[in-house]
């Protein structure tokens, strides 16, 4: 009789490339142990993420979406993270709405120079996801 295996949640992780992106960088080149449920997805910062790339995300079977980017203030565009910020609001919002948990959703703000936090932000989410389980609410609703 084989164990049965932890459920490993898929996670799409969108990264401003001046931050959070080199931030996943140094927590693998410095070797820190985190889960491997992130799939990475560069972008040049969290103001470029539209609403629509997370529910395709989502819609694709993704079980959480992570978006990552410069501390409030160090945004290299200035305001994107502001903006990226109250856009992420209306998306927990919108995901209510449609009956998908927003806790599949997370926004963190982790620098070049913080390959640690990232580490742990990754894991702080698959543990918060795991309980959930798989995310097929969306999907359903796409096949209807
Ligand atoms: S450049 Fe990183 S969040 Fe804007």
């Amino acid at each position: 009789m084989s164990e049965q295996q932890p459920y490993e949640p898929k996670i799409v992780a969108f990264l401003c490339k001046w931050c959070s992106s080199a931030g996943s960088d140094l927590a693998g080149v410095s070797r820190i142990q985190y889960p491997a449920n992130a799939t990475p997805i560069t972008v040049p910062c969290t103001g470029a993420v539209s609403p629509m790339y997370i529910l395709s995300a989502f819609n694709k079977g993704a079980d959480g979406v992570l978006v990552s980017g410069c501390h409030i203030g160090d945004c290299h565009y200035l305001e994107g993270n502001y903006l990226a910020r109250r856009k992420m609001y209306l998306i927990m919002k919108l995901l209510d709405f449609i009956g998908v948990e927003h806790d599949r959703f997370r926004m963190s703000w982790v620098s070049a120079a913080e390959g640690a936090k990232f580490a742990q932000v990754v894991t702080d989410f698959v543990n918060d996801l795991q309980p959930l389980g798989p995310q097929d609410k969306l999907k359903r609703a796409e096949s209807k």
